[in-house]
């Protein structure tokens, strides 16, 4: 096995634009687990790597909470729960697409015995009380997380972010998977796909390596929710870029061909035993065997503990427990020893290697053909998990050196980037396929010639469908019909076995149309598909029929033969829908008639669909556009808020400074600068706004926040500003008196060159008009600062200066700017006839070179 560590696969990976005029390019990949989301962003520019969240960490924990009005997320949600337990959320993937009541339903109550929980009416599905008056169902908070997520991307990416791939697990049926796709539409999120989680590790672990020969591994995700073990090939085959071209590169295929899972030995699981067993050791302890269930808040502290001593227990044989005043202000002090643990889980612990055996044997493969089990998910690090796996398939089976923790997030983020097709990536070619042991099943209900109705089943998607497959069906009919799309063996899964009714309409007309036009016994055709998020989905319905078109003969026998009638003779003989794949079906007849008069052809009119939802009932678009209204709304409210406590923070800021130089020394700038009107105005407005701050600001608007303090400012400003200028006025001052001597010495050279020119009888350099005007501007800066610092002399240090910092740089720029570009002004040629090599030789060096600047002559005033 070519082992790279996982680190390095980022070094492997080029991502190229390719569309660069797509808008927005960035593909978001989430990795939802029960207890953690890490979240991944493919953007070109942007360095492809886990996105990190406010506080820098890689992985984010899946809770939503309410402090007050205020919504908490990751770590701050799940610290926050021990003091609101009923406002603070986790697990919430154990709830996604599952029935109010329904096994996971009631270990979720088990978890969080202190949520209120209820059940939506419409969906059957779940609902949390966050406060009184105030629900919102599992779909919308699990849409809160998704859209805190998107936030974070979006400050990464510096743009909005539309696409986004979810990790979901292989045995995820079509609620489930509905449930997270009618999720990222409540965040705003387009789901581009889904990906069965095992199958985003096995594309991350084939991005850094090839596979010269067929490979088979196993991907052990161990994980809160549930424990997968997924059988995947790996072949990578030199091969035509198309299928005529000479030109060959390197194809990976990564196809999935067995599974195995568990629901029982989890994460979860085991935090709960081990908070069950802490509870005990409390209760016998300190409650005299009586029982701490109903203490909300001691219960939600277990239960933030559990998962801390777990983590503990994977690295070491014992761990302490201390929580300061944990229940009626006794400390609770403990420990828990590892073998304490295993012994309470001692009954998964079989669990642990099934879904190895399973997917084995799904896949029909032999351990000794399996080149590596790779393990992936936070609980393939305890210990017994890992000495089962080792035990029942060798301790050399299992990979090292691969780091699986990122790896369903990157595989996501890069299968998801192959997707949107507009990054360039190495080829990987996946082939996935429907793992939950399910097969789906259509039935619909057949009259029989004697008038008898039976109701026929058959399997349209087998167990182990790939993924992209599609089915046509075909039946004899001319009225509308239905068919019933169902889980074969749901009970298995605690789930309901109807998905949808499919109501087929418009058959008489079309059958009609085409038999008007010939066709003989048309037939309806109705596709139904897996698609590449493992969804099951109808695709289309219509009736087909081989049409007659006819010559002019043709028409002109028939006017007079009248042998075609429209009425139609199909009846309903005995049901035979047979099922078949639709490139066979579409290739029925393809030889063309060429001496008949009449020709036949395929032809095919389309039928409408009405979906009818049997059990768990995706959201509608009225429904997902008015949660998506209201979850804006909170985000809207919350911004605003924060917005609203920033202006109160800048005011009540301001304030304490005021206060400060409003009570500071007598020699203070503020003091000196200041006159005694000012500081009575504005200790005046000061008061009135402490005051304020205290009594109204809770209702005011933000305008009003802002405003007052602008009040207060403006008051300030001049003083701020004759502060600011009596350390740059005399800077300046220097500035320009410095542009002034350096004018007033330019002006003297070049009126004694030019007595010199006339004396020569050469050209003049400048004309005396041009001295004339520098003179002038010398002269009229020159009064000008005069005047001003006479002025400026009279005033004391709390009037408004008249002699301006900038306006003394502006004016020893300007004149300053003319000088220079009057000194860059070509020397006259002297007559050629003068013979003084010398001095010409030399003017002509000076040409290009830069003037030296003109002498200066400081002097103060
Ligand atoms: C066909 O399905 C529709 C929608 O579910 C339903 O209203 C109708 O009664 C069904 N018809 C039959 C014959 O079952
Ligand atoms: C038959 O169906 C075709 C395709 O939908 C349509 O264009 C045509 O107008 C129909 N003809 C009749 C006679 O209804
Ligand atoms: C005057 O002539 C001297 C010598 O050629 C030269 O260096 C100087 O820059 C000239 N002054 C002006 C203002 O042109």
């Amino acid at each position: 096995m070519s082992a790279v560590p996982s680190h390095l696969h980022r070094l492997f990976l080029f991502l190229v634009l390719f569309f660069p005029t797509l808008i927005s390019a960035s593909v978001l990949a989430i990795d939802y687990g029960s207890d953690f989301t890490k979240v991944s962003l493919m953007k070109p520019g942007v360095p492809f790597d886990v996105v990190l969240n406010r506080d820098s960490k890689r992985k984010i924990a899946s809770s939503v909470a309410w402090k007050g009005e205020e919504r908490l997320f990751g770590a701050d949600a799940v610290n926050i729960a021990p003091r609101f337990p009923s406002a603070s959320f986790g697990s919430l993937k154990l709830l996604q697409g599952a029935q109010y009541s329904s096994a996971p339903s009631q270990f979720h109550a088990l978890l969080y015995p202190y949520l209120k929980v209820s059940e939506v009416p419409a969906r059957g599905t779940h609902s949390f009380v966050r406060k009184e008056g105030e629900e919102w169902t599992n779909e919308e908070l699990v849409a809160m997380q998704f859209g805190y997520v998107k936030d974070l991307a979006e400050s990464v990416a510096g743009e909005r972010v539309r696409d986004a791939v979810v990790t979901v697990p292989a045995w995820y049926s079509q609620y489930e998977r509905q449930a997270v796709l009618d999720s990222l539409a409540l965040a705003g999120l387009r789901g581009l796909s889904l990906v069965n989680d095992g199958t985003a590790i096995a594309v991350n672990f084939a991005m850094s390596r090839t596979f010269p020969n067929l490979e088979h591994h196993i991907i052990y995700d161990a994980g809160a929710a549930s424990l997968r073990a997924t059988l995947v090939s790996f072949h990578t085959v030199t091969e035509p870029i198309s299928p005529k071209s000479k030109k060959t590169a390197d194809v990976t295929y990564v196809s999935v061909k067995g599974y195995g899972y568990d629901r029982v030995a989890t994460g979860s699981e085991m935090d709960y035993r081990l908070r069950e067993l802490l509870r005990g050791k409390f209760e016998a302890a300190h409650m005299k065997g009586k029982s701490l269930k109903s203490e909300h808040r001691a219960i939600a502290k277990l239960w933030k503990e559990a998962s801390r001593v777990k983590t503990i227990l994977s690295a070491n044989t014992e761990s302490r427990v201390s929580i300061e005043s944990f229940h009626n202000d006794i400390d609770f002090r403990t420990s828990v020893a590892r073998t304490e643990f295993e012994e309470a889980c001692a009954d998964l612990n079989p669990r642990f290697t099934q879904p190895i055996i399973d997917a084995l044997e799904q896949a029909d493969i032999s351990i000794k053909d399996v080149s590596s089990i790779i393990l992936a998910g936070g609980v393939s690090r305890v210990p017994m998990v890992q000495s089962a796996i080792k035990f029942t398939f060798g301790e050399n089976k299992i990979a090292h050196n691969v780091n699986a923790d990122e790896a369903a997030v990157l595989g996501a983020a890069f299968y998801g980037a192959s997707l949107s097709k507009q990054f360039k990536t190495k080829d990987i070619r996946v082939e996935d396929r429907a793992l939950n042991y399910l097969d789906v099943m259509v039935s619909y209900v057949a009259e029989s010639k004697t008038g008898g109705q039976r109701t026929i089943q058959t399997s349209i998607l087998p167990a182990k469908t790939v993924y992209g497959a599609k089915k046509t069906m075909t039946f004899k009919r001319n009225h509308d019909f239905n068919i019933t799309i169902s889980y074969k063996d749901a009970d298995n899964l605690d789930i309901p076995p109807h998905i949808l009714e499919a109501e087929i309409i418009g058959v008489a007309d079309a059958v009609a149309n085409l038999t008007s036009r010939g066709a003989v016994d048309p037939l309806v055709k109705v596709s139904v598909g897996m698609s590449d998020s493992g969804m099951i989905t109808l695709h289309d319905a219509f009736v087909y029929g081989e049409v007659k078109e006819e010559t002019v003969v043709g028409k002109l026998k028939n006017l007079f033969g009248g042998s075609s009638s429209s009425s139609s003779s199909a009846s309903d003989h005995g049901e035979t829908a047979t099922v078949s794949e639709p490139s066979s079906s579409s290739t029925a007849s393809s030889e063309e008639p060429t001496t008949t008069e009449v020709k036949s052809t395929p032809s095919q009119v389309p039928l409408e669909i009405a979906t009818t939802y049997l059990s768990i009932i995706p959201y509608t678009a009225d429904e997902i556009s008015e949660a998506r209204k209201r979850l804006i709304a909170v985000d809207t409210a919350e911004r605003l808020r924060h917005k609203k406590e920033e202006a109160r923070n800048m005011l009540e800021g301001y304030l304490y400074r005021l206060r400060d130089l409003l009570e500071g020394e007598e020699t203070s700038p503020f003091m000196l600068f200041s006159k005694p009107d000012e500081r009575k105005k504005l200790e005046e407005k000061m008061w009135d706004n402490f005051r304020w701050i205290n009594e109204e600001a809770e209702s005011a608007d933000i305008k009003e926040l802002w405003s007052r303090r602008d009040d207060m400012e403006a008051i300030e400003k001049p003083i701020q500003f004759r502060y600011e200028e009596d350390t740059a006025a005399p800077r300046e001052l220097e500035n320009l008196q410095q542009a002034l001597h350096a004018g007033q010495a330019f002006l003297q050279s070049a009126h004694q060159n030019y007595t010199m020119e006339d004396q020569e009888g050469i050209s003049h350099r400048f004309t005396l008009e041009e001295l004339e005007d520098v003179k002038n501007r010398l002269k009229e800066t020159a009064d000008w600062l005069e005047s001003g610092i006479t002025e400026q002399k009279k005033l004391a240090k709390n009037d408004d200066p008249v002699l301006i910092s900038a306006e003394m740089k502006a004016r020893g720029v300007t004149l300053q700017n003319h000088v220079l570009k009057m000194s860059k002004r070509k020397f006259p040629k002297p007559p050629v006839k003068k013979d003084k090599p010398k001095e010409e030789k030399e003017g002509e060096k000076e040409k290009g070179e830069p003037k030296e600047e003109p002498k200066i002559t400081h002097q103060d005033l």
